[in-house]
């Protein structure tokens, strides 16, 4: 038995994903483990203490001024009496409370009391969860060290489709596992349909020195590239990002390693293959200046300073040409300010990719660095124009699509 002798202190949220955690208790336990229930004023809207109590086989906690619980265990106790703190479901107002330290009921007040370790398993509407409160939370709890198994993706309760759906009570359970056994890494991830599959992505610009101080660059953000990083991790798949030099923060629950120019992307590239998919989303500057100075150039230089440029090595055309550990989809980006869906059909044979993300950056569209994007998708079966979305929402609809390219066996 996996738990043996380990307590659980379960705090059971409200929301339609409640009664899985009935089936959680008893998951728990088969394990060797004792559970200790708390349920919220919410949660008990959804099942009733009697059930809970009679599979955990103790007292439901439910109330933060109960004097006869608070003679027989206080709610300091309570929240350190247990050697893991687990969430199921962990609604967004628990997680909202949990992230700003409030303390007006039970369960929140045990969160910010206890010393142990807590293991949120997310459950709730597709908007909730995408929203950025919700976004700003979860990484607020991230960063205090709160462990988060799930949210899955998939058909919810509301009838709407999306991330926020509660994980299975078996992958909670596996997830607690880890947790005792002293793991502090649990990511976002492992659930969904991109399980068990690697995608490597770069993102944002590179950076070509000109001398130690000064380097050509473009406007890329990397907001793309790192949403896509983030809704693969929340799809389940393992991420490696590769990420040009930008400001805006490492997408959780993803291997992100840093590099500067286009030569350094493509090693880093080639060091996280074998992969089951490479997405080319970074905006790799063409040319790099072959005679970059070793010293600071000085103004005083006669006639200002004469560049050489050669040409950069193609990452995405390098890795779509590999013979041996080519990713089964390859997929770059084609950012244009003319004549985009003909220049990306163009690349789509050139490069050898499998689809390829085109998109219109002329200024006046705003999308280099803005949080919208309107894209078409090239592939050898045609093009399809999706409408002016959030990058975060491009992200999501791209690897729900590629997601099933998979399952069919790869080629777009
Ligand atoms: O040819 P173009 O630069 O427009 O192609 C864009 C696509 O190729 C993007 O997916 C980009 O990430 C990739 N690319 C690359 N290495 C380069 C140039 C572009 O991977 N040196």
């Amino acid at each position: 038995m996996t738990l043996t002798g380990k307590r659980i202190l379960l705090i059971i949220g409200g929301g339609i994903a409640a009664y899985k955690a009935l089936d959680l208790i008893r998951r728990l336990r088969e394990r060797g483990a004792s559970v200790r229930p708390v349920l919220t004023a919410a949660g008990k809207q959804f099942v009733t203490p009697l059930s809970v109590a009679s599979l955990a086989g103790m007292p439901v906690h439910e109330d933060l001024f109960s004097l006869t619980e608070e003679e027989e265990m206080g709610h300091i106790e309570l929240s350190r009496a247990a050697d893991l703190v687990v969430v199921a479901p962990a609604t967004a107002d628990l997680m909202a409370k949990a992230a700003h330290g409030l303390a007006n009921d039970l369960a929140s007040t045990l969160l910010l009391a206890t010393d142990k370790k807590v293991l949120m398993a997310p459950a709730m509407n597709v908007r909730m969860w995408l929203h950025p409160a919700t976004a700003r939370n979860v990484a607020q709890l991230q960063a205090d060290g709160v462990l988060f198994a799930g949210p899955a993706d998939g058909e919810m309760a509301c009838g709407e489709f999306g991330p926020g759906r509660m994980v299975e009570p078996l992958d909670i359970v596996a997830a607690i596992e880890k947790a005792v056994a002293g793991s502090t890494t649990i990511p976002l991830t492992g659930y969904g349909p991109l399980a068990g599959r690697k995608i490597v992505i770069t993102s944002g610009p590179t950076h070509e020195p000109i001398d130690p101080v000064r380097y050509i660059a473009n406007r890329s953000s990397g907001k793309q590239g790192h949403a896509i990083a983030q809704a693969a991790a929340r799809a389940g798949a393992q991420v490696v990002l590769i990420s040009g030099p930008v400001s805006i923060a490492d997408p959780a629950g993803v291997q992100t390693r840093h590099v500067e120019t286009a030569r350094d992307m493509l090693a880093a590239v080639e060091a996280s293959l074998p992969a089951d998919i490479f997405i080319g989303t970074a905006a790799v500057a063409d040319w790099r200046v072959e005679n970059a100075g070793s010293q600071k150039m000085k103004k005083s230089l006669s006639g200002g300073p004469v560049l050489q440029f050669a040409e950069n090595p193609d990452i995405l055309a390098h890795v779509a040409g590999q013979a041996v550990q080519r990713p089964k989809l390859v997929v770059g980006f084609a950012a244009e300010t003319q004549n985009v869906i003909a220049y990306a059909q163009d690349k789509l044979a050139r490069k050898k990719c499998d689809l390829i993300i085109a998109n219109d950056v002329s200024p006046e569209t705003g999308v280099m660095g803005g949080s919208k994007n309107e894209v078409h998708l090239v592939s050898k079966s045609g093009v399809e124009s999706w409408p002016l979305l959030d990058k975060e929402e491009v992200a999501r609809r791209l690897v729900a699509t590629l997601a099933d390219l998979l399952k069919k066996g790869g080629a777009a």
